[in-house]
C-alpha cells in the first residue's frame, strides 16, 4: 500500500515569496479597522457543530460544505465555515453585552468550506472580517461599508464595485417572499428541480440564481422594496443617504440576496470584474436576530468579511506595488578562518535592527555573490585577507555594483546612514 502525502485538495501552502502579499493586507486592514476603533478578537477555529446547524441550516454550507467530525468524546466539531457565528457565540460566551461600549471586532483566520475547487475557490481560505455588534443605527451599516471601500481604496484597488440591496426585518421576509412566489407561480413548471425546491423553502434565494429561464421571469418582477416595512425603508434610505453623503460609490442591485440565512436589512457585497467567476471579494449585511437566536440577548449587528486569496489575486491581476521587504545584507567571508569575525559584524546589525544573512558553507568570491544575488539581497559585506590586512570591510551595493571601503567600527553607521529611517 502506498501513502498518499499530497497536499489535500482545495487547499495551499503559502510559501515566503508570497507573505509579503499576505502581510501587507493583514497591516493595511488592521490600520484601517484601527481608525475607526475596532478591535481584534480570536476565536478557535473549530466550534460545536449545532453553532452553524442553529444559524445558516437553510445555506449550502452547512448542507453540503461544513468539515464536520466527532472528537474522542463523542462532541460534533465542525472547523468554522465562516466568522460571524463563532463571533456571536464569543458575544454571548463572554458576556460582551455588559461592556460599555458596543463591540467593534474584527478578526482574520482560516475558514472551511468543502466546495468544489477553482481559480478563487478553496476549502481551506481566509477571510478578514469585522463585526460592529450593539447597534441598529443605519449609521452602522455604513460606517462598515465605508471602512471596506477605504480599505480596497488604500489598498490601491481599482474598479471595484459596492452592490447593496435591503432584505428588511423578520416582519418584511414572508411578504417579499409571497410576493416573489405569487410573481412566478404560474412559471413554475418550466423551471428546473432545485429551483423548485428553492421555491419552496428559500424563495428569495431565487432572485441571485444564474438560471437564464428564471432570470427572463424575473425581469419584470416589480421594486422589491415596495414589499419592505416603512421601517425597513426608513433604514436601508438612511444607510443610502450616509453613503451618498460620504461620497462612497456603490450601487442599488435589488437582486443581491447573500447564501447566509442571518441577514436581516442591509445586505451587501463587494465585486470586480477582473477576478472572473468568483468575482465576490467580499460580503456582508446586517444581522440583528443571530445573537437572539443563540440564545442571548435581542442585539443587532451588523460586519462583512473578504476573502485573502481573492484580494491577493486581484492585486496581483492589478499588478498593484505591494512595500518591498527590508533591506538585507549578506556577509561574505572569503575563507574559513574570517567566519568568527564576520559573525561578530552580522549581530552588531542585528543589535540596530538591521536584517542580516550569513552563509558558511562558501568560502570564495564567486559562491557568495552567486548565493547573495539569488537571495535578493540587498548588500554584500565581503570580509577576506585584504580586509582583515585593512581593518576595512568592502561593502557592494548588489543593484548598482558600487562598492565602498568602510573602517570595521563604520559599519553600523554605514548602514544607518544609507538607509536613513525607513528601515526601521
Ligand atoms: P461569505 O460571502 O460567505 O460571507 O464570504 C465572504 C468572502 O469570503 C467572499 O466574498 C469570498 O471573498 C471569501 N470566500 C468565501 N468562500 C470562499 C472559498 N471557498 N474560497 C475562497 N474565498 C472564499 C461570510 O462568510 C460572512 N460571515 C460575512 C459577514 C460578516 N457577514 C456579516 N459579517
Amino acid at each position: 500500500m502506498s501513502m498518499d502525502y499530497s497536499l489535500p485538495r482545495g487547499t495551499q501552502d503559502i510559501l515566503p515569496d508570497e507573505i509579503n502579499y499576505w502581510n501587507h493586507v493583514e497591516q493595511t486592514a488592521k490600520h484601517i479597522f484601527s481608525l475607526y476603533n475596532f478591535n481584534e478578537i480570536r476565536t478557535p477555529i473549530f466550534e460545536s457543530s449545532n453553532l452553524f446547524n442553529r444559524v445558516i441550516s437553510e445555506s449550502d454550507i452547512v448542507k453540503k460544505e461544513m468539515y464536520t467530525f466527532t472528537d474522542k468524546g463523542n462532541r460534533e466539531l465542525a472547523l468554522r465555515p465562516e466568522g460571524t457565528a463563532p463571533i456571536a457565540r464569543a458575544f454571548i460566551t463572554n458576556n460582551l453585552s455588559r461592556a460599555p461600549q458596543h463591540s467593534k471586532l474584527f478578526y482574520k483566520g482560516p475558514m472551511f468550506r468543502y466546495e468544489r475547487p477553482q481559480a478563487g475557490r478553496y476549502r481551506q481560505f481566509h477571510q478578514i472580517g469585522v463585526e460592529s455588534i450593539g447597534s441598529d443605527h443605519p449609521f452602522s451599516d455604513a460606517e462598515v461599508i465605508t471602512m471596506s471601500y477605504r480599505l480596497f481604496t488604500s489598498l490601491g484597488l481599482r474598479n471595484v464595485k459596492i452592490y447593496i440591496n435591503s432584505v428588511g426585518s423578520d416582519t418584511c421576509r414572508p411578504v417579499i417572499e409571497a410576493r416573489i412566489k405569487q410573481f412566478l407561480a404560474s412559471n413554475l413548471s418550466q423551471l428546473s428541480e432545485n429551483l423548485q425546491e428553492k421555491f419552496k423553502n428559500n424563495p428569495l434565494k431565487m432572485l441571485d440564481s444564474k438560471d437564464e429561464t428564471l432570470q427572463t421571469y424575473l425581469s419584470g418582477l416589480p421594486d422589491m422594496r415596495e414589499a419592505l416595512s416603512q421601517q425597513s425603508k426608513d433604514h436601508f434610505n438612511f444607510v443610502i443617504s450616509y453613503l451618498d453623503h460620504l461620497n462612497i460609490p456603490f450601487e442599488y442591485k435589488p437582486t443581491l440576496v447573500r447564501g447566509l440565512d442571518y441577514y436581516t436589512e442591509t445586505v451587501f457585497e463587494v465585486v470586480s470584474e477582473d477576478l472572473g467567476a468568483q468575482n465576490s471579494i467580499c460580503g456582508g449585511g446586517r444581522y440583528n436576530n443571530l445573537i437572539k437566536n443563540l440564545g442571548g440577548p435581542q442585539t443587532p449587528a451588523v460586519g462583512f468579511a473578504f476573502g485573502m486569496e481573492r484580494l491577493i489575486m486581484l492585486l496581483k491581476k492589478q499588478s498593484i506595488p505591494i512595500p518591498k521587504r527590508p533591506v538585507l545584507v549578506y556577509i561574505a567571508a572569503l575563507g574559513k578562518e574570517y567566519q568568527m569575525e564576520c559573525l561578530n559584524i552580522a549581530e552588531e546589525l542585528r543589535n540596530n535592527m538591521i536584517n542580516v544573512t550569513i552563509d558558511y558553507s562558501k568560502v570564495d568570491f564567486n559562491g557568495h555573490i552567486k548565493l547573495a544575488q539569488k537571495m535578493l539581497a540587498d548588500y554584500m559585506i565581503i570580509f577576506g585577507e585584504k580586509e582583515f590586512e585593512s581593518k576595512q570591510v568592502s561593502i557592494k551595493n548588489l543593484a548598482n555594483r558600487h562598492q565602498d571601503d568602510v573602517p570595521f567600527a563604520g559599519i553600523t553607521n554605514y548602514f544607518q546612514t544609507i538607509l536613513g529611517d525607513a528601515h526601521v
